[in-house]
């Protein structure tokens, strides 16, 4: 595929599934900052969708109609019970059905899934093969992996599992691109001790030229992006902690790839402010009604380096201002040099030089 066809990747920017994260209202925001990158939700296992009452469904499945395009991050191994939560989530109209084989936990490795699942690729295989029989053919299958397990560093052994993978259908795979330790290493330690191996992504890149691959993994800065999309020749990024930490950040990488400028952050405030005032309201009837806390959690992130950042920060986390549940906080919390410059939504400036243009220089 040649670069031009990258550059129209629905993968070109993604934002990473990150449990207890990557809810609806934090994606919310990264859809504010990122109009066209695909969105993640965080990993939600099999059993709640299966065994689950309505309302629970409907906790794990909800999502605000802007968030498309959205995928759903499903963890489990038993087929069927995967090929039934992959249609209960086209039902509920998801882009995608994204199968984890990344996740180290070991509540994850008890359920036998995640990670572990690199060493059953023929089982990650009939996994695919079920979803995608029940799935409509406009709703890809893709999997998010890892390079290799514990001190296995040998790149036949991802080569070996994409290719497994891809026969039963998925032609879409985002490589955290670097080991997962099962033993030793907590899930927070897994994300940046073992090291990041982009030379194998781009391996993998060139050794399957009819798939889509997606690296992930330590990128901060739009420099950072442009690097690894260079150095791997992968059809996009996905990320993840900087999306959530810096926020902004994410709207700048959007910028340099499809061009367009970004949002002020103030007019990301006042959408946002909007926005918990609409989920007050509409949760209010609910077994459990949202509150401004689950929405402005996610925002701590919005002024990062910036003059006035630490107080936004404390004040979005003052108890007292949060048991008020009133959506004015974000207002009263606004650093005072953040000045409104292009509202949500409105279009970029044309021709401002977009990243693809640097990188086909
Ligand atoms: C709090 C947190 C939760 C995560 N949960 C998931 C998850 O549910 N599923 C998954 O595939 N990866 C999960 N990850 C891993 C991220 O998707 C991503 O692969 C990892 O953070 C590396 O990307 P980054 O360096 O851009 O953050 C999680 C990461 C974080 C920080």
């Amino acid at each position: 595929m040649s670069l031009s066809d990258r550059r129209l990747s629905p993968w070109r920017l993604a934002t990473a599934p990150m449990l207890d994260w990557s809810d609806r209202h934090c994606r919310f925001l990264f859809r504010l900052l990122a109009p066209r990158a695909r969105l993640y939700t965080e990993m939600v296992t099999t059993g709640p969708l299966l065994h689950g009452d309505a309302e629970t469904i409907r906790a794990h499945l909800r999502f605000n109609p802007e968030e498309h395009p959205l995928a759903l991050q499903l963890g489990g191994s038993e087929p069927a019970e995967l090929a039934h939560a992959a249609r209960l989530a086209a039902e509920w109209g998801y882009d995608e059905i994204n199968l984890n084989c990344g996740c180290p936990s070991e509540r994850v490795q008890k359920g036998a899934f995640g990670a572990c699942l690199m060493r059953e690729p023929a089982l990650v295989a009939d996994c695919v093969r079920a979803i995608r029989d029940v799935l409509p053919a406009h709703i890809p299958v893709t999997v998010k992996h890892r390079l290799g397990l514990d001190d296995v560093d040998d790149y036949g052994f991802v080569r070996d599992f994409v290719g497994t993978v891809a026969e039963a259908g998925c032609t879409v795979f985002i490589v955290h691109a670097r080991n997962a330790v099962l033993r030793g290493l907590s899930p927070k330690e897994n994300r940046d001790v073992p090291p990041l191996r982009y030379d194998d992504a781009a391996r993998l890149v060139r050794d399957f030229p009819l798939l889509t691959f997606v690296v992930n993994g330590g990128m901060a800065t739009v420099a950072d992006v442009r690097a690894r999309l260079a150095e791997t020749g992968a059809h996009g990024v996905m990320l993840g902690r900087t999306a959530y930490h810096d926020s902004y950040r994410l709207a700048e990488v959007h910028a340099a790839l499809f061009g367009g400028t970004p949002p002020s952050r103030e007019a990301v405030v006042e959408a946002m402010r909007e926005y918990a005032a609409r989920v007050l309201a509409e949760t209010r009837q609910d077994r459990r009604p949202a509150t401004l806390r689950d929405v402005t959690r996610h925002l701590l992130g919005l002024f990062t380096g910036l003059p006035g950042g630490k107080r936004w920060r404390r004040m979005l986390s003052d108890a007292a201002w949060l048991a008020r549940n009133d959506p004015a906080l974000l207002l009263a919390a606004l650093p005072e040099h953040a000045s409104p410059t292009h509202a949500v939504g409105e279009d970029g400036a044309p021709g401002s030089p977009t990243l693809d243009a640097v990188e086909s220089r």
